[in-house]
């Protein structure tokens, strides 16, 4: 892939500047595991956060199912899939179909920041750390990986078997975060929103960009 013509001529080190200065792009990945609310809630925030230029959706097949079977919401023309999932139009959210593993976000040399795949099936966690890249949404984790970019990635199943277990360690050794879907309740939440809202907020302070609602800890009583 080619740099952009305004970024003709600059080192890998200055187009990256250049991304941070004008903004971050990140990719997000949802696959099929239960908890379809978390990848809407996290392309909610970013759609809605000034310091991210642009976002890149992939959804696998079993994705597509999930977004139906938990959200209800089928999008007949992919390109309306985004503002469907985040409920208003869609304005920074690019859809790239999973089968396109010629999309920007398949080459080490686009622009992008960092990716977050949630929710993580067991299955693309496997891909990710066999290096199976034979979707869009495992080269780009792939990718990630390769040019040492921060990849977040919230495993959804339980309980665990020794594959999981492995490809997990697997995975933080090559440098991704591996980050459950495994909300906190010591916050009070009130509903399934305060919930999900939360475990938004930690994952997208793990890309550098912490949001002002993240509950902080502040210590309590022994
Ligand atoms: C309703 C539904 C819920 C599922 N929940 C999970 C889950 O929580 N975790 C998981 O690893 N797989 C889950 N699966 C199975 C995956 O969708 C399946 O392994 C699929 O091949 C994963 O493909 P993908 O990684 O390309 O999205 C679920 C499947 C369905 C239909």
């Amino acid at each position: 892939m080619l740099c952009p013509p305004a970024a003709a001529g600059c080192t890998r080190v200055q187009i990256i500047l250049m991304a941070k200065t004008d903004g971050s792009i990140i990719t997000v990945g949802i696959t099929g595991a239960s908890g379809a609310i978390y990848g809407q809630t996290i392309l909610r925030m970013l759609e809605a956060d000034r310091r991210v230029r642009h976002i890149h959706l992939v959804v696998t097949d079993a994705g597509l199912r999930l977004l139906a079977t938990e959200l209800g919401i089928v999008a007949p023309d992919a390109k309306k899939l985004a503002s469907l999932l985040i409920g208003t139009p869609a304005k920074k959210i690019e859809y790239l179909p999973n089968k396109d593993v010629g999309a920007s976000i398949a080459s080490g040399s686009a622009v992008a920041d960092a990716m977050i795949v949630a929710p993580c099936s067991a299955g693309a966690l496997g891909a990710i750390a066999s290096g199976i890249a034979n979707d869009l949404l495992a080269r780009a984790a792939d990718v990630c990986l390769k040019e040492r970019r921060p990849l977040v990635l919230c495993l959804r199943e339980t309980p665990l078997n020794r594959i999981h277990l492995e490809n997990m360690l697997r995975l933080h050794d090559a440098g991704a975060t591996i980050m459950p879907a495994m909300p906190a309740f010591y916050y009070g939440p009130k509903n399934i929103s305060d919930v999900v809202e939360q475990f938004a907020c930690r994952v997208l302070a793990q890309i550098g960009l912490p949001q002002p609602k993240q509950y902080r800890w502040k210590g309590g009583k022994p």
